[in-house]
């Protein structure tokens, strides 16, 4: 049997999640696939991507680093949940880059939860998923994530933007014009948020450093800006809030870098119509929204120098 769980891109709404704020998340057609079959007193995965085999007892007792520990923390949140104790044989694999901002590691910890799940018979429904797939990656890396990417890998659905308060897990979903497409671009500085600034920018936050506060209160307006504009079909409201949200990460929020607001140019100039870094940023990926018929030009001229893909 497989389970799939997709990435994501991120419309608007960065680091809004753990402050209880809004998210307009896209699920995209890159994901982590788990398959495998029940086995007897162990669960046991192979990873395609490290070439390695990493075994974790039925309790979650396991290795405390590298990529076993993500499938310890979900294995002992399962256990937590009163998970049966049925072991497991399979493998990990996928399409998704891993530490390029595209939620890998959300998705990683919802493949592996609803493989673990569905074998012992455990339903978990949708949102309790999603929590615990968060409480699973906070335990086990110590990084203090919010749900967005789980979120994303549970609730969307291909060809929707998904309107999520972080308060409450409360979501819908908005169609995304057929001509619309979501593209790509992977600055190739790739990072694991443990090593980032990411966890001291929620602690500012929760300090009440106005710029950090500033970004999250704009950023809530620019959710919800983008969610009209999105069911309007207003590319230049898009564009605008964007922009703005670009400029608010790099200025407010302080998690951009100068490769990333570079990359965002480089897609203007291609011809793209709107541009950000998605995702935590310090790295990773940035998204160019652009009219389905220009989209392969965008995705030529950026093609010299970064990995391009349509998502959308
Ligand atoms: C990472 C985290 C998410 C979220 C984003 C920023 O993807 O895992 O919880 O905070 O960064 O929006």
């Amino acid at each position: 049997m497989t389970w799939i769980a997709p990435g994501r891109v991120n419309l608007i709404g960065e680091h809004t999640d753990y402050a209880g704020g809004l998210a307009l998340p896209v699920a995209i057609d890159r994901s982590v696939v788990v398959a495998g079959k029940p086995a007897a007193d162990r669960i046991r995965l192979h990873s395609e991507r490290f070439d390695e085999t990493v075994t974790v007892a039925l309790d979650g007792v396991g290795p405390e680093d590298g990529w076993g520990r993500r499938l310890a923390g979900v294995v002992a949140e399962l256990a937590a949940l009163g998970r049966e104790p049925v072991g497991f044989d399979g493998t990990i694999a996928g399409d998704l880059p891993a530490g390029a901002g595209l939620g890998s590691s959300g998705a990683f910890g919802v493949a592996i939860a609803k493989a673990l799940s569905s074998v012992a018979g455990l339903e978990l429904p949708p949102l309790e998923l999603v929590e615990t797939c968060r409480r699973a990656e906070a335990r086990s890396t110590g990084v203090p994530c919010g749900a967005l990417d789980q979120a994303a890998a549970v609730l969307g659905r291909p060809g929707h933007a998904l309107v999520l308060d972080c308060s409450s897990l409360e979501h819908r979903l908005v169609p995304l014009p057929d001509d619309l497409a979501v593209l790509v671009a992977d600055s190739g500085i790739h990072r694991r948020l443990e090593e980032t600034a990411y966890a001291d920018r929620r602690r500012e936050l929760e300090a009440g450093h106005s710029r950090r506060v500033r970004h999250i209160e704009s950023e809530n307006e620019r959710v919800q800006a983008a969610v009209v504009a999105l069911e309007r079909d207003d590319r230049a409201a898009l564009a605008e809030i964007l922009a703005a949200g670009q400029a608010s990460l790099r200025d407010d929020y302080e998690v951009s870098i100068p490769e990333l607001d570079c990359l965002v140019e480089e897609a203007l100039r291609a011809g793209a119509f709107a541009a950000r870094l998605t995702g935590a940023g310090f790295g990773g990926c940035v998204i160019a929204l652009a009219d389905a018929g220009r989209a392969p030009a965008v995705v030529a001229a950026l093609s010299r120098r970064y990995a391009v893909f349509r998502a959308v």
